[in-house]
């Protein structure tokens, strides 16, 4: 077994390594190609088998990334799932998130695991409400973007109005890596702006296999479509000229985001993308810890949880968090500490998600994602790390506008339920809190949006087994951490309400943002910063 505190891997095959890391997320409104994308990416890496991935929502979103039966059932991808698949001599790490705003908590969660993001945006649609929030998480948490610009075989609108749009809502300039030869319903090619290469595609059915493609000079070849390259190739120039090539300190500094066009489902693009991705996107660099100092990727083993994920399939019914390693090399079976309780933690059950299957976690990077096995007392946020001890910023919780008490119907499981509830809280599928007179009704759970209670019901069935029921909305739709003493001052103003997390932490619920405004202005004190 390692040693923790003698591991060696200050050589430089470990750098080499952390720089074959890319980690990121695939993020969008939803439908505007998510899975299919993610799926296309597997595909030319090769992790999945061409006959696993069938085109059509019904069969695709049983195969790769979504698991859970509640999203299967609705067809929606809610739990984010890590896959690792390796394309070219790059280890990539894909980390998928819920598509729908109800779990935009979750989203973000995710985004504090990734070093840049691949932001999908659907070719007749344009920026969607979604798409502009995602675009804001990036901004507030400083995560480079990728923008695909997808569905480019059917009609869409003008590349540079995309572009202007992009550029309005986000600040950050869009510049065109490659552009659509032959226009929206008729896409059989990229161009790159300043260049007579021409990369000819020729699609195949349902998305199954890789498309064809031919690396063709575009202003000779006569097979391909006359009209088509010269018009692409000007239009790529003229997009060059208004915004500029791409500049990698402009990416990582978020001032600009690189632009592909594809067509996901045909695998169309595809290639291109992924091949920016291991040339030109970020490997991992040091975060900073607790104290806001930079943890260097060199030094001793450290990472966090950022997904505690449960019943992932029928196969195994368990509970795994996943941690992103933040530095250092993880070995299977060392022994790792827990910076929250202190204790210590053998990781002998870790592994990595490969397509459909996991995959023994033996040695991993900086920027990998381990899933450590029912390690129970972890919880979104904390800290591993091996020697000298280390701590992450926890993760920033959202603030609920949605509250409901929760009521077990039949009271001879009280002790599964309470078990149900903190492990929903524990793992972030919702928020929990009590009452000031305790609850005796039931705990009030806490969510951005409706959809998490239906998954903490739904989850309490099949995990616990207990059968549950809502009370009606409370009558609030906004809340704020509050501080004490005199936090319990807030129920003084009338629109309000005083709940309190598991820890004892107050929180004021608001009728509106005028009671929460009100509240403000009385007692600015007892609101926590
Ligand atoms: P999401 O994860 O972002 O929610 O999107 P998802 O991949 O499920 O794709 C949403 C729909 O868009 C799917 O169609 C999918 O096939 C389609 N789609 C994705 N990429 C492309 C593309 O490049 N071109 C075209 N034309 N369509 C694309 P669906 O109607 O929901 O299902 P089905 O068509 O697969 O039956």
């Amino acid at each position: 077994m390692q040693n923790n505190t003698t591991i060696d891997h200050g050589t430089a095959d470990f750098l080499a390594e952390s720089r074959k890391r890319r980690t990121f997320a695939v993020i969008s409104h939803p439908d505007a190609g998510k899975s299919t994308l993610t799926e296309a990416m597997a595909l030319h890496a090769r992790i999945v088998d061409e006959a696993g991935v069938t085109h059509g929502k019904a069969s695709r979103h049983a195969t790769l990334s979504d698991w859970n039966d509640v999203e299967r059932e609705r067809g929606i991808s809610i739990s984010s799932s890590a896959l690792r698949i390796e394309y070219r001599d790059t280890v990539i790490n894909l980390l998928d998130t819920p598509g729908h705003s109800d779990f935009s908590e979750d989203t973000y969660r995710v985004l504090m695991a990734v070093d840049f993001t691949v932001m999908l945006i659907d070719a007749a649609k344009g920026m969607e409400p979604q798409t502009r929030k995602l675009f804001d998480a990036c901004r507030r948490l400083s995560l480079p973007v990728i923008t695909v610009i997808n569905k480019c075989d059917r009609p869409g609108k003008e590349p540079l109005e995309l572009f202007d749009e992009i550029q309005e809502a986000t600040g950050r300039t869009p510049v065109a890596v490659n552009w659509p030869v032959g226009g929206y319903g008729a896409f059989h090619g990229l161009v790159t702006p300043g260049s007579d290469a021409y990369i000819h595609h020729r699609p195949v059915r349902a998305g199954a296999q890789l498309a064809h493609e031919e690396v063709a000079a575009g202003a000779t070849d006569s097979r391909l479509d006359p009209g088509g390259w010269p018009e692409a190739s000007e239009n790529a120039l003229l997009a060059r000229e208004l915004n500029g090539s791409f500049d990698d300190d402009d990416f990582i500094a978020c001032r600009q985001t690189p632009v592909f066009f594809a067509a996901a489902s045909g695998n169309l693009g595809v290639r291109a993308l992924l091949d920016f991705i291991t040339t030109s996107a970020p490997s991992p660099a040091p975060r900073r810890d607790l104290s806001g100092a930079p943890r260097p990727i060199d030094d001793e083993f450290s990472g966090f949880v950022f997904k505690v994920q449960s019943g992932t399939d029928a196969a195994h019914r368990d509970q795994v968090a996943l941690v992103r390693i933040n530095s250092g090399t993880f070995e299977r079976g060392m022994t790792l500490r827990h910076a929250q309780s202190g204790r210590a933690l053998n990781a002998k059950y870790a592994h990595h998600l490969v397509g459909r299957g996991r995959a023994t976690a033996t040695r991993s990077y900086p920027g990998d994602i381990v899933g450590f096995v029912n390690a129970t007392g972890l919880r979104i946020g904390d800290t591993l790390y091996a020697g000298k001890r280390v701590e992450f910023p926890p993760m920033p919780r959202f603030n609920p506008e949605r509250f409901r008490v929760i009521r077990l119907t039949d009271a001879s499981h009280q002790k599964r339920f309470a078990k149900g509830i903190a492990q929903l809280e524990a793992d972030g599928t919702v928020q929990v809190f009590r009452t000031q007179d305790g609850s005796p009704r039931g705990p009030v759970l806490g969510a951005v949006g409706d959809l998490q209670f239906e998954v903490a019901r739904e989850r309490l069935l099949r995990e616990f087994g207990v059968e549950t029921a809502y009370d009606d909305l409370l009558p609030f739709s906004l809340s704020r951490p509050l501080r004490g003493p005199g936090a319990e001052g807030i129920t003084e103003v009338f629109g309000t309400d005083l709940l309190y997390r598991p820890d004892g932490e107050p929180v004021g619920l608001f009728r509106d943002r005028w009671k929460l405004e009100r509240a403000l202005e009385r007692m600015p004190g007892i609101f926590a910063s």
